[in-house]
């Protein structure tokens, strides 16, 4: 238990402070910082799936005017670490995938860059190359773990006997496709190499986390923490591609380092982030479901296939919600993998959760259907004491107010009946639950100063458009007792302290809780009367992490759909959800986060699909103007709100992580929705409407 913080700012709608300087165009991004006759990068590609390049010919390029360097695997450094394959790059002539970094040209201009970069010459051994994920491959394989460290099975009960002996079953297969994070700003990095003494590096580089990038800096290069400077104050989205550092860091530093005492600057194109910053994996997910005839689960299970790269392991832990959602006597989640001659699969907005909040809150509509029954009733009669998996009581676990708050405010009662018809449209409603963990790191250290007549947080913190800038300074006036006004953040640097990534939708939970420790450390020694430069250090790792408890925010999301009778074009022209996530650290800005998770997971269920073309080894809709993110005009009413929540198991806030949420359920919510419309089960997304179409009455 943690005595909660008495909340005064804490739960204020304070404007982001960062607004006006993103608004004025005034707020530095790593491609923009300063540097005095900067050189610009141009990443060479390459344009097999597999083979080994022969001879790369750079000559061209290098006779180019203002052309100062071609880096390839023949002229690169090697480098300290090549332990992670997908950093590990121009060190040898082997490709693994499309479109993976095999050189770099940089130059006076990013037009030159550019130009020379199309100058080189490539040869290439090319070998036959295996893209295709499917279900029945016979080298699927079991990982060891899966992401987040889970385990890959379990097993409870006997799901196949239930499925044998229960008067309702569903069994289905769902699929998902292949998702590009595409966040507004590109990866990019501008970095400069100071070769006096033993050399320090200084790096601009859009992160969500500065530390953890100057860690993996080091080692891939074999540099003391002491010589590394990462700075990264503001970000243009990441959904998880800035969670962890990927090859165009390690080409920067690469350029940077033949190029002393010159910033180099490397912004990814947005084509070449679709294989280079981060996707997520297609999944592929057979549910089973059976039940009594009152809707009671006898079992729920959950069998996903999806795919990695031959280079490096990544384990979506797309079954780890059935695990714990709902109560079933037998339960059974697996996860197998395809490793693929592909681009590296990583992290992206809810990993684990966001997929797989798709097939079982389908499948269970598809239950509520044959039994007959309501939906939002169903998932009420299924609710766990506890948690199933665990046997450890909730935390807080506030899904069922979720859920009948969300029919209230949607108006669920009155849900037009399955078919109906509005002139050309047929309009249907659909819900599905959400979830996501409520986690806290304990590796952050935050230190307050009193400066000027104003108290200062300093804490290597990441906002990567979330809100730290903001929230930091509520939580530290209120463990403080000062007004907000009088507190400033400084975040974003690795000259500040120590402090975790800003994933997970753990950020605010472990950086706050530094806050709260340094806030409590400084009060206990200088008191309420403190002098110029009085300071104080605090650690998360200081604040116990509860392991009683099973904590996680849930939610409830609501979809209206409506399908053109002529043409099956599908609009989603109202979503509402409502939330169970702790305490509301400032409304204006988690609403933008839940409604923000709400808009992407609409943007899943409706336009989004990387079409991978196994021919070439590519995502062919490379773009934004083939792969489709929902625009404004897709998007009608979306309306967040959430239940008070009292935790006093997560953290001194008592709140949980909202960043991620919101885009968990979404898509089935759609889904379900679209169904009621049409009649028409759509289980591979997205729900285009050529799937639609040929059931349309
Ligand atoms: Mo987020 S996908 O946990 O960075």
């Amino acid at each position: 238990m943690t005595e909660l913080l008495q909340p005064r700012a804490i739960g204020q709608d304070h404007v982001r402070r960062d607004g006006e300087l993103k608004v004025r165009g005034t707020a530095t991004y790593a491609f923009e910082a300063p540097a005095e006759t900067p050189a610009f990068c141009s990443p060479l590609q390459a344009t097999v799936a597999r083979g080994t390049i022969t001879a790369i010919d750079t000559s061209a390029a290098e006779a180019l005017e203002g052309v100062l360097l071609v880096l390839t695997h023949q002229n690169a450094e090697r480098l300290a670490s090549t332990e992670d394959a997908e950093l590990a790059i121009l060190q040898a002539p082997d490709v693994a995938f499309r479109g993976q970094l095999i050189g770099v040209v940089v130059a006076d201009t990013s037009e030159t860059a550019r130009h020379a970069a199309d100058l080189v010459r490539v040869t290439y051994a090319q070998q036959p190359h295996d893209t295709e994920l499917s279900a029945d491959r016979d080298d699927l394989y079991k990982p060891e773990k899966i992401n987040a460290g889970y385990e890959t099975d379990t097993a409870e009960g006997d799901v196949a006997a239930a499925m044998a002996s229960s008067p309702v079953t569903v069994e289905q297969t769902y699929e998902t496709a292949m998702y590009h994070n595409n966040p507004l700003e590109p990866h990019a990095s501008t970095a400069l190499w100071n070769a006096a003494g033993t050399g320090s590096l200084t790096l601009w580089e859009s992160s969500q986390s500065v530390h953890s990038f100057r860690s993996t800096v080091c080692t891939v290069f074999g540099l003391d923490e002491e010589q590394v400077q990462v700075i990264c104050p503001f970000v243009g989205g990441g959904f998880g591609a800035k969670g962890t550092p990927h090859a165009n860091l390690v080409l920067a530093v690469l350029a940077a380092r033949a190029l002393p005492g010159r910033a180099v600057k490397l912004a990814l194109t947005r084509q070449q982030m679709f294989s280079l910053s981060a996707y997520r994996t297609p999944t592929i997910q057979q549910v089973q479901l059976a039940a009594d005839t009152d809707g009671r689960l006898t079992a729920i299970a959950i069998d996903v296939v999806e795919q990695t790269s031959k280079i490096k392991e990544f384990a979506e832990q797309t079954g780890t919600p059935t695990r714990m959602m709902y109560a079933s006597p037998s339960r059974r989640t697996t996860h197998r993998l395809a490793a693929l001659d592909v681009p590296v699969p990583s992290w992206m907005r809810a990993p684990g959760e966001c997929p797989g909040m798709f097939g079982p809150e389908v499948a269970l509509d598809e239950l509520a259907d044959a039994l007959g029954m309501d939906p939002v009733e169903l998932r009420v009669r299924n609710e766990p004491e506890v948690d199933p998996e665990t046997g450890k009581p909730w935390s807080s676990r506030h899904l069922v107010e979720c859920l009948r708050e969300g029919a209230e405010r949607f108006g669920w009662a009155d849900r037009p009946p399955a078919g109906h018809r509005e002139g050309d449209w047929l309009v249907g409603t659909g819900v599905a639950s959400s979830v996501y963990p409520a986690m806290r790191q304990r590796k952050s250290t935050a230190t307050l100063r009193f400066e000027d007549g104003r108290y200062v947080v300093e804490i290597g913190a990441a906002d990567l458009g979330t809100g730290a800038w903001t929230v930091l300074p509520q939580i530290a006036a209120d463990a403080l007792g000062v007004d907000a006004a009088r507190v400033e953040a400084r975040i974003g640097d690795t000259a500040y302290p120590m402090a975790t990534v800003a994933g997970g939708s753990s950020g605010t939970a472990t950086w706050g809780s530094a806050v709260v420790e340094a806030a409590r450390a400084f009060r206990g020694k200088f008191g309420n009367d403190p002098g110029d430069g009085d300071e104080a250090d605090g650690s998360a790792a200081d604040v116990p992490v509860d392991s009683e408890h099973a904590k996680y925010a849930f939610g409830a999301q609501f979809a209206e759909a409506r399908v053109n009778v002529d043409t099956g074009e599908v609009r989603v022209p109202r979503l509402l959800g409502v939330f169970a996530a702790g305490r509301i650290i400032n409304p204006r800005l988690a609403r933008s986060q839940f409604i923000g998770g709400m808009t992407m997971g609409l943007s899943m269920a409706l336009h989004e699909n990387g079409v991978f073309d196994n021919r070439i080894g590519q995502t062919a809709n490379h773009d934004l103007g083939e792969y489709h993110v929902a625009a404004h005009a897709d998007v009608g009413s979306v309306e967040a709100y959430w239940v008070d929540e009292h935790d006093p198991h997560v953290n001194a806030m008592g709140s949980k992580g909202i960043g991620e949420i919101g885009i968990t359920g979404t898509a089935a919510a759609v889904v379900n929705a679209v169904h009621r419309a049409t009649g028409v089960r759509v289980r591979d997304l997205p729900v285009t409407l050529d799937k639609v179409l040929p059931g349309l009455p």
